[in-house]
């Protein structure tokens, strides 16, 4: 993929507005069970992803090869699975537990593949 930073940058931005609406919702009604949620759009999309951006423009060896592009999807999939099922979970749905669990578990997994993108451009001898 090319620039994988750019998708990274439309997504946490992207991320930042609903997130933030999200926020300003909960104020505005006084009901904050989808708090956690805001939490994670906000910090899993605007504030990752914008550092995924940052880092892989600050590190160009590092958007190098096809490990940032496998990073960027898992990342991408996981995040896109994980939100709507943290929601339907703290609405009481106790099913959403498994597709949660699934998907934070990837989403982890894009870190740890993160740590190695960056280990791989940064090691010197
Ligand atoms: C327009 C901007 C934002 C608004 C209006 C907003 C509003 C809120 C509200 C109303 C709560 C619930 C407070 C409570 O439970 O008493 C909250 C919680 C929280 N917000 Fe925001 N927020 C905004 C931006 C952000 C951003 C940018 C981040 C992180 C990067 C963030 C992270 C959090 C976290 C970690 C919590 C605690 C969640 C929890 O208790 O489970 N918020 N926010």
């Amino acid at each position: 993929m090319k620039r994988v930073s750019d998708r990274f940058m439309q997504l946490g931005v992207s991320a930042g507005i609903v997130g933030m609406a999200l926020g300003v919702m909960m104020g505005k009604t006084e009901d904050f069970t989808l708090a956690p949620v805001h939490a994670h759009i906000n910090l899993l999309g605007w504030v990752s992803m914008l550092l995924y951006a940052l880092v892989y423009r600050a590190v160009p060896k590092a958007a190098e090869g096809r490990l940032p592009t496998i990073h960027f999807w898992l990342n991408v999939v996981c995040f896109l699975a994980m939100i709507p099922s943290l929601a339907l979970y703290l609405m009481g749905n106790k099913a959403a537990m498994i597709p949660l669990a699934l998907s934070s578990a990837g989403g982890w997994l894009s870190m740890v593949l993160f740590a190695v993108i960056v280990f791989k451009a940064t090691w010197r001898e």
